[in-house]
């Protein structure tokens, strides 16, 4: 059986592909790279301090899966409920809106949880063919509701996009994490803007993915996320994907670490154009069909 010491390695390595010097996934690795890819790529400090990281991702990705399990239980308890005290009495008008409220936000509490446990192992669905521009509506008609009443959403679906062999739960993932992370880096005003899209694209086009290997020529769809935000400097920027890695809070910062992983899996592509003041484009290509 294998070891979590090596279990942790095989992850890091796939880890570590995504900070590889530009340029430095397209060379044949050396025969010391393959032989002990960490070894060559890390300092032990590093390592070990990776390998803390990765274990108490490990961590949370277990709690949060039993933790949305149970969540998703007592969800349901309270829904149901809600449904059956609307249909018991003729409501008056406030209160019929008070429970709406109160089965609005349960639906979307439950939303959260299947995220959560999506997130973790034991939510894993099967991949199947995936509408992302479906995926992309239902998700931000249930987000739009915790946005502030100053930020401007404009989305522009392409009519012609094409089904992706994906697992829903990982593209709705994605999709929320980005357009949270959107919402988060606005004050009290500002734009979002959602967009998909599909293409032929050349290699070239992902030059500069944030992801390893980079795609080879081919067809993808893609969802862009941009924001008017805060922007991020180039530190942030640099580590905007390592697990735990957040300017917001202790324990949050695996948001992008998520979508990372999710693109990595399907061998797509991620491009992020951001700037101090100037807000936030995030990109991720998925191989289409
Ligand atoms: N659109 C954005 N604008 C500005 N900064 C961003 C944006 N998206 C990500 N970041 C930066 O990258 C960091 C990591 O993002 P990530 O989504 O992984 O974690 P988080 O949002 O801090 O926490 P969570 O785990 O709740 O998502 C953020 O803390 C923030 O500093
Ligand atoms: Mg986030």
């Amino acid at each position: 059986m294998m070891s979590l010491r090596d279990w942790c390695r095989d992850i890091l390595a796939s880890h570590t592909e995504g900070s590889c010097p530009a340029g430095a996934g397209k060379d044949p690795p050396s025969p010391a790279a393959e032989a002990k890819p960490n070894e060559a790529l890390l300092a032990p400090d590093e390592l070990e301090k990776q390998l803390l990281q990765v274990q108490k991702l490990a961590a949370v990705g277990v709690l949060a899966g039993s933790i949305a399990h149970d969540l998703n239980n007592l969800m349901m308890g309270i829904s149901g409920n809600l449904e059956l005290l609307r249909q018991a009495k003729e409501p008056d008008a406030a209160s019929q809106k008070y429970m709406d409220n109160a089965l609005d936000a349960s639906r979307r509490a439950a939303n959260l949880s299947r995220q959560m446990l999506a997130f973790s192992r034991k939510g894993s669905q099967e991949v199947k063919s995936v509408d992302l521009n479906r995926l992309v509506a239902e998700n931000l008609e249930l987000m739009k509701g915790s946005m502030r009443k100053g930020i401007s959403l404009s989305v522009r679906l392409e009519p012609e996009l094409p089904p992706i062999e994906a697992e829903p739960g990982k593209m709705q993932q994605l999709i929320v994490n980005l357009v949270t992370n959107a919402a988060e880096a606005l004050g009290e005003t500002g734009a979002i803007g959602v967009s998909t899209g599909v293409g032929e694209l050349p290699a070239a086009e992902f030059t500069w993915s944030r992801v390893e290997p980079k795609p080879a020529s081919g067809r993808f769809v893609f969802i862009e996320v941009s924001d008017s935000g805060c922007g991020m400097d180039g530190e942030t920027s640099d580590r905007m994907f390592d697990p735990l890695f957040s300017t917001k809070a202790a324990g949050r910062g695996l948001g992008l670490t998520a979508v990372h992983a999710i693109v990595k899996a399907s061998g797509g592509a991620i491009l992020a154009d951001t700037a101090p003041g100037e807000g936030t484009t995030i990109r991720a290509f998925l191989p289409a069909p």
